[in-house]
């Protein structure tokens, strides 16, 4: 496998920096569905950054926001909410390891769908209020202090898929996400829900 190089600056304004990163997740999402390139590099890149991003997010970032008042408290376990559910998706992703080719479209497609749901909402409701209301001057200190613990985390590997199932026990320990079975019994609704529309709409067609 050979290593894709992931960017590390060290400074900037830290909402400019987060934006860079979420293009950097779309890239690698589209590097790994790619099927005519080093899958299991993009792999590896993805997970590291992804983890690495959201860790230093929520040690970083959220907290001084809060106390800036940019953001809300809802809005920042909201951010933490969507981190657990992309690093659930993402240890699927991880444990769709080599064997099922469908097994590997279906869980990057999950994956790809929950980090672009969080991407987009952050940056409706915390980027862009944290524009409006934290100085440029603060934003900087705190690009400094969120890419200084990434680049750490990056540094030292952060998403093994020990390491992500780690991370989604804790956020289950601390209630960020709701346990195994819940969500399990949530997905079969969903599931259920999906079929039941379907049904409703090839009904309508035949119409
Ligand atoms: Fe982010
Ligand atoms: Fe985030
Ligand atoms: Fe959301």
């Amino acid at each position: 496998m050979s290593e894709i190089e992931i960017p590390r600056p060290t400074s900037g304004d830290v909402l400019e920096r987060i934006l860079e990163d979420h293009r950097l997740f779309e890239d690698l999402l589209r590097l790994a569905r790619r099927n005519d390139t080093d899958r299991e590099a993009a792999r590896h890149a993805l997970a590291e950054v992804l983890v690495a991003h959201a860790t230093a997010e929520e040690e970083k970032v959220y907290p001084t926001l809060r106390t800036d008042r940019a953001i809300s408290a809802h809005e920042e376990e909201h951010g933490e909410e969507e981190h657990a559910e992309i690093i659930e998706a993402l240890l699927e992703f991880l444990r769709a390891r080599g064997t099922d080719p469908q097994k590997y479209d279906d869980t990057l497609e999950e994956l790809a769908t929950v980090v672009n749901h969080h991407s987009n909402e952050e940056e409706q409701t915390i980027i862009n209020p944290a524009r409006d209301d934290v100085s440029l001057e603060e934003r900087e200190r705190l690009g400094v202090a969120w890419l200084t613990r990434r680049n750490q985390l990056l540094e030292q590997g952060c998403a093994s898929e020990e390491q992500v199932a780690a991370k989604l026990d804790e956020a289950v320990g601390e209630g960020v996400l709701a346990p195994e079975p819940a969500r399990e019994e949530a997905d079969e609704i969903k599931e259920k829900a999906k079929e039941k529309a379907k049904e409703v709409e090839e009904a309508a067609k035949k119409d």
